[in-house]
């Protein structure tokens, strides 16, 4: 495409035109790389908890997704409730995405709320807030870290491992037995185990 460019009523105009060109198509065809491996940007992105502020923003992308019956839906005055529990990821000062966990005790916790925004999709965003929570989640205690999710690869690559559902009550009874697909679940329970 740069070559397109480089024709002879170009260079006569602006001799160093073609050489700026090319370097401009190199630098876009290196940020395409990272993009697609998922590797750190060359813009700032930080993961950190979550403020009054932000509150609208993180309602915004869970909302994107629970419309589609993605993810659970979270009002704004749950979102600020529990605020305490949500960590936010943000990338040149933009919100990017949100995790959150639900507490059942020391022993146990549970994935809840992870959010990217779509276009900022598989980029190691995901990754990077699963991980903070993680470390913030074992940090003082050892419990069990689970998630019930459409998205078990997803898991699987950030060290959880599919677990039966029976294996986690306190979760069938205070949410699934209130469930309309009680009888037909499609999400895989899922239990970190990379130590
Ligand atoms: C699931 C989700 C949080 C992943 O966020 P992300 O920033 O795109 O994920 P990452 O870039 O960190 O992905 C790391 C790896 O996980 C895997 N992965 C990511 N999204 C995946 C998907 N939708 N399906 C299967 N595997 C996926 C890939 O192996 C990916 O590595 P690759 O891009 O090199 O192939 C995001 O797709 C999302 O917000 N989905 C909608 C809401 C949702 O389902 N949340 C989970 C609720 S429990």
């Amino acid at each position: 495409m740069c070559v397109d460019f480089r024709c002879k009523a170009s260079q006569r105009l602006c001799p160093i035109l073609p050489i700026l060109i090319d370097r401009a198509c190199l630098r876009v065809r290196e940020r395409c790389i990272f993009y697609r491996k998922g590797l750190p940007l060359k813009t700032a992105t930080c993961v950190r908890k979550a403020t009054e502020d932000d509150i609208d923003s993180i309602h915004s992308i869970i909302s994107s997704y629970s419309e589609e019956g993605i993810l659970l839906s979270r009002s704004i005055d749950d979102i600020g409730a529990s605020l305490e529990n949500f960590h936010v990821a943000e990338v040149d000062r933009d919100m990017a995405g949100v995790i959150s966990f639900c507490d059942y005790g020391d022993h146990l916790k549970e994935v809840r709320s992870l959010a990217v925004r779509k276009n900022y999709l598989r980029r190691g965003i995901g990754s990077a807030l699963l991980q903070k929570l993680i470390t913030e989640l074992t940090a003082a205690n050892d419990p069990r870290i689970f998630v019930l999710t459409y998205v078990p690869a997803f898991f699987e690559k950030n060290g959880f491992a599919v677990i039966s559902v029976d294996t986690l009550p306190e979760k069938i009874w205070k949410d699934c037995v209130n469930c309309a697909r009680w009888d037909a679940c499609s999400e895989i329970a899922l239990e970190y185990r990379r130590r």
